[in-house]
């Protein structure tokens, strides 16, 4: 196939504009830049000259590449100019009706060939179309900022726009090194659609106090590995920016998830944009600046000290107790292990000896350290051998039933003044208390799987946990080099309340046929940096415990947008429990 649009005009040389027309322009092809008057031209000229120059110094181009791009690139502010142009490629600031007048004013300008793309982010392809006689060569083509290190590009096409013209700009952001996907028109489309209905969840999260926007942030970066923290993010985009992209999703989806938290609105008026304008979620020492200034005084400072903690017990023998040992063995700590019978704690050992000689054989742990730890574990399949601890942590099976019978237990055979923590994920903590007769010495400390590598825990007080009992486990915490994050006792705590809904809303986009299983992937983690996208997560994470933990935030909240996506209850139902089974969105057998 020839390569398509040798022609391209860029309308709108700003931000998204001025690094659109360097792209084109590096891929050998005629730019014509339009803007708004000679000035905005010159000025406009001006930044895609020292942007270029910048990247010249940074070594990402060469002078000489420099001097031919530079030539491709025409600007002006003729918009009869765009008659000359394969594709016209338009990024005005986001504002419908000038969006409108301009494709009109185009459709009246150029070819009947010409295909007309739109860079908007939040506002209606289709209405932008409807402006034009050509409603078929019209889509949207959002990149994303900063377009020269951004490798993805949203294709948008409506009910309207021919597959071909879809294809044909496909294949052009391909022939500029990025990689396109293909989209829907939805507010939002996918990256920003499945980002910002997030983002609100965490602002909300935020607004009501469950836990600080440190917390917040922490707790999502370490416990899914995101680049960035929500609140950071939001600072960032402009807090203005992500109320105006949630105020067109909720005008779509009347999805009370999408309706922009309370707080986005009062930031704004109070003139609180963000990094932009020095404050936001967070102060920053001027505006613009990533710096984040401390603010005085953090709350908790005036908690009283923690108990000392010498010996741990641990009940269970899977792969969230045997991680848990191996932290607390590794950080010097005497721990028994307690398993329902011998057998097994032997076996969980067996297993703990393994991964501490994987850790050897890497050479992340010196072979004496590898016997000092293994010695301080003594594996019990006895619950009595725990009368002395002074911590019990708790990693049996996710059943309420089992976890209130183990708590009564330990209630009888550890000694007073000790303290009972669970690593539920999804049970209330408050419920494993009340097993007990001092549920003030209960709490949740929530690992994440591999324990060993993950830094995050969740420190989960119920309404009833004693502060010395929080103290004790976040000096705790630190000790065993891990960082603690405090929440309250609600479902899904922090990360799996911010994080589910996520998921539940991608695998609504792909039931809704409004992208596929890899583009959305694609989208994820080129748009946003993620470690994985979200259907690659969900067949790691378990279908099955995906759904489960989903039902379970449903019916804490009863928000009707949280109720588990059908497509996820019937890959369940027909056993497809993702990478463990063999299959799930993807097909892991055949790979
Ligand atoms: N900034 C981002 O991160 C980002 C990312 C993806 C998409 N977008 C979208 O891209 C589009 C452009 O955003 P931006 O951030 O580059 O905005 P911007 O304000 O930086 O640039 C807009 C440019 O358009 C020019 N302009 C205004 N009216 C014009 C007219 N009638 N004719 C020609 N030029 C005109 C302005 O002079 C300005 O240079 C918007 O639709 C935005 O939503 C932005």
């Amino acid at each position: 196939m020839e390569r398509p649009f040798p022609t391209v005009a860029v309308v709108g040389l700003g931000t998204m504009g001025a690094g659109i027309a360097v792209a084109v322009a590096r891929s050998g092809r005629r730019v014509i830049g339009i803007e708004a008057g000679p000035d905005q031209a010159a000025r406009a000229l001006a930044r895609i000259e020292e942007a270029t120059a910048r990247a010249v110094e940074r070594e990402r181009l060469t002078a000489e590449m420099r001097t031919a791009l530079l030539a491709l690139i025409q600007v002006g502010h003729d918009l009869g100019r765009a008659a000359e142009a394969d594709l016209v490629i338009e990024e005005v600031p986001e504002q419908l009706e000038l969006k409108r007048e301009i494709f009109a004013e185009l459709d009246r300008i150029c070819p009947p060939e010409t295909v007309l793309a739109t860079g908007t982010t939040a506002l209606s392809v289709t209405r932008i179309a409807a402006a034009t006689a050509r409603p078929e060569r019209v889509l949207g083509v959002h990149f994303f900022n900063p377009v020269h290190s951004m490798k993805l590009v949203e294709v948008v096409r409506t009910v309207l726009t021919s597959p071909q013209a879809a294809e044909d700009v496909a294949e052009f952001a391909r022939s500029l090194g990025k990689e396109p996907v293909a989209a829907g028109d939805r507010p939002g489309f996918i990256v920003n659609g499945l980002l910002f209905a997030y983002l609100n969840q965490a602002a909300a999260m935020f607004e009501s106090r469950y836990a600080t926007r440190e917390d917040i942030d922490a707790a999502m970066r370490l416990g899914c590995g995101l680049p960035m923290g929500p609140l950071a993010l939001l600072d960032l985009i402009g807090i203005d920016t992500a109320r105006t992209v949630l105020e067109a999703m909720y005008e779509q989806s009347k999805d009370r998830l999408h309706a922009p938290a309370p707080i986005l609105g009062q930031l704004v008026a109070a003139g609180l944009l963000g990094r932009k304008s020095g404050r936001g979620f967070y102060t920053y020492e001027a505006p613009g600046s990533s710096k984040v200034v401390a603010e005085s005084a953090a709350a908790g400072s005036n908690r009283p000290a923690g108990r000392e903690v010498r010996t741990v017990g641990v009940c269970g023998s899977g792969t969230m107790a045997t991680g848990i040992v191996e932290v607390f063995a590794k950080a010097g700590y005497t721990v028994f292990l307690a398993a329902r019978s011998q057998e097994k704690a032997d076996a969980a050992k067996a297993q703990l000896a393994k991964s501490l000689e994987r850790s050897v054989a890497k050479g992340r742990l010196s072979a004496e350290a590898r016997d000092a730890a293994l010695a301080l574990v003594t594996p019990t399949g006895s619950y009595t051998d725990l009368a002395e601890v002074d911590l019990v942590v708790e990693a049996v099976a996710e059943d309420l039933g089992v976890k209130r019978e183990l708590f009564a237990a330990l209630d009888k055979i550890v000694r007073p003044g000790a303290v009972l923590a669970t690593t539920t994920s999804s049970l209330p903590v408050i419920s494993c208390a009340t097993a007990t007769s001092r549920p003030q010495d209960v709490i949740g400390m929530h690992f994440f799987n591999p324990a060993p590598a993950m830094k995050l825990v969740e420190v989960v007080s119920t309404v009833l946990t004693a502060e010395d009992v929080t103290s004790t486990v976040l000096e705790l915490c630190a000790k065993v080099k891990k960082h603690p994050v405090e929440c309250g006792d609600r479902a899904g705590f922090i990360v799996n309340a911010l994080l589910f809904p996520y998921l539940n809303d991608a695998v609504r986009m792909l039931q809704e046929h409004y992208a596929t299983v890899d583009d959305i992937d694609t989208a994820m983690k080129l748009g946003c940096g993620y470690p994985m996208g979200p259907f690659e997560l969900l067949d790691v994470v378990g279908l099955d415990v995906s759904l489960t933990i989903e039902q379970v935030l449903h019916q804490e909240f009863r928000e009707p947008g949280l109720a588990a996506a059908p497509l996820l209850e019937h890959l369940v139902a027909a056993g497809c429990l993702g990478r463990k089974s063999g299959r799930g969105f993807r097909d892991h057998a055949r790979r």
